[in-house]
């Protein structure tokens, strides 16, 4: 039987054609189609899928094999970041496009090519071994990039279902085709929204300014105060629980294909602004950070006005580093912000959720338990043997920068370990204007992952 999976750039592509912003509700349609896109990609594998109702957008939760059989759950989310700024892409952001062996397309990488790689390699699998001695249990999620409001409700409604051996997650990163990385922890993410209220309207700045202080003065004030000059976060307590990396962390670092020159070349900046004693490199992925994503008030169309503004904002979020707790280091800056704000101005903290951190120590180096599942031992043997013969490369083993505080999740209520097996790269622009997903990996990778699903089964 045809599949649509016997072509991946022509799945990718379909995949992608479906909009699947789930910031923007006005995309709804966009939702549903990617949905069923997977459902549909599931349902030919021989999955039996089940769409669970949430108050935003459905879970899928798909199955295949016995009871008694080793039990991988494989995560995903189908939904994709807003394509804005639209007049920045070279390419229409939902008309897949092929150039210089990368599909370019909103969401191509984050998460769409990755499951599509697993897809297919399990098309293969299947195939050859439609009664492949492995339990499968497929999670895709549609609110990822909202930070997964509803999955913490779904879970504690349907753990029972999740209650593997392991959980397989490709929605992390690596330096490129020649070399992958097995993500070993994610940063948590604690978020707020600061709002600064002056006086009652906006006021004109020459009849008025030097009675009253600007809310963006004051805001600025707050915000300010934050960080040392060093760039270090002054908030009392932000760091007390931080643990530092393992040796073996540190070590694993310098495998990695990438200089700080060429690093900074990358991101278009003249010099590095990383915590104390640690270089970009390992700030990224060992240090906590407070960073603002938006800060806003007053005027800002063409030319100037001379106002004082009755209210200004910022958008902060901080990506925490065991064994901080997300919860505690909200409140801790709320705290900072309310203390540091001057009394001229009101000022309103809202914290707007997040998640822990999550690490998992590779069975076998220090500091790992012994105590892993079969499943777990097996597959991270297995996926380093693969991925080397695929991409000719040992995998380095290293935490990430990103977050996907569901991780953490999975792991308190069902006791899920993860193997995050990294497939996008830098040069691939996550969340940004043409972000794409490289072909060789996709093609290599859908190799490596053939032989892991057999491999892990038999
Ligand atoms: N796939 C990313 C997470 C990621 C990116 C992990 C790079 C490792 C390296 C995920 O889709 C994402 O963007 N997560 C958000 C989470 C937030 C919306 C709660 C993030 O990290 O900002
Ligand atoms: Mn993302």
């Amino acid at each position: 039987m045809s599949s649509l999976l016997d072509d991946p750039t022509k799945a990718l592509t379909e995949y992608v054609s479906h909009p699947s912003v789930s910031a923007d509700s006005s995309f709804s349609s966009g939702i549903d189609g990617a949905r069923d896109f997977a459902c549909e990609r599931l349902r030919e594998l021989g999955f039996s899928v089940e769409l669970v109702d949430t108050p935003i957008n459905p879970v899928i939760l798909a199955t295949r094999g016995e009871d008694w059989w080793p039990h991988l759950v494989i995560y995903g989310h189908y939904d994709v970041q807003p394509p804005d700024p639209l007049d920045l892409w070279t390419s229409k952001p939902f008309d897949a496009t092929v150039r210089d062996g990368r599909l370019f397309g909103r969401g191509a990488a984050d998460n769409k090519g990755p499951q599509i790689v697993h897809m297919t390699a399990l098309h293969r699998v299947l195939k050859e071994h439609p009664d492949l001695p492995l339990r499968i249990t497929y999670l895709i999620e549609g609110e990822e990039e909202i930070g997964s409001p509803s999955f913490r409700g779904f879970l504690e409604e349907r753990k029972d279902s999740l209650c593997g051996d392991l959980l397989l997650v490709s929605d992390t990163g690596s330096p490129g085709p020649d070399q992958l990385v097995v993500t070993t922890g994610l940063r948590g993410l604690a978020a707020m929204e600061v709002k600064i209220f002056g006086p009652r309207q906006d006021l004109h700045s020459g009849v008025h300014g030097g009675a009253l202080l600007n809310p963006l003065q004051g805001l600025m004030r707050a915000c300010a105060s934050l960080h040392d000059e060093n760039g270090n976060v002054t908030v009392p307590g932000f760091y007390a629980d931080v643990i530092p990396p393992e040796q073996w962390e540190r070590d694993e670092l310098k495998r990695l294909p990438l200089t700080e020159e060429k690093y900074a070349e990358f991101l278009g900046v003249s010099e590095f602004f990383s915590a104390t004693g640690y270089s970009a490199l390992e700030g990224i992925r060992f240090c906590p950070t407070l960073e603002f994503n938006g800060v806003g008030g007053g005027y800002q169309g063409e030319g100037s006005k001379t106002v004082i503004p009755a209210e200004a904002f910022a958008k902060i979020t901080c990506r925490l580093v065991p064994n901080q707790n997300a919860e505690d280091i909200a409140e801790k800056v709320k705290r900072a912000i309310l203390k540091a704000c001057p009394s001229a101005v009101r000022c309103e903290v809202e914290v707007k959720g997040g998640g822990d951190p999550y690490v998992v120590v590779p069975p076998g180096k220090p500091g790992s338990s012994g105590q892993e599942t079969d499943l777990m031992k097996k597959a991270f043997s297995v996926a380093e043997i693969c991925i080397e013969d695929g991409f000719g490369t040992k995998p380095i083993y290293l935490r990430e920068g990103g977050s996907i505080p569901i991780i953490r999740d999975l792991k308190e209520v069902a006791g899920l370990e993860s193997l995050m097996i990294g497939l996008f790269t830098n040069e691939d622009n996550l969340h940004a204007p043409n972000e794409s997903f490289n072909l060789e990996i996709m093609e290599k990778a859908i190799d490596s992952f053939e032989s892991f699903f057999k491999k892990l089964a038999y």
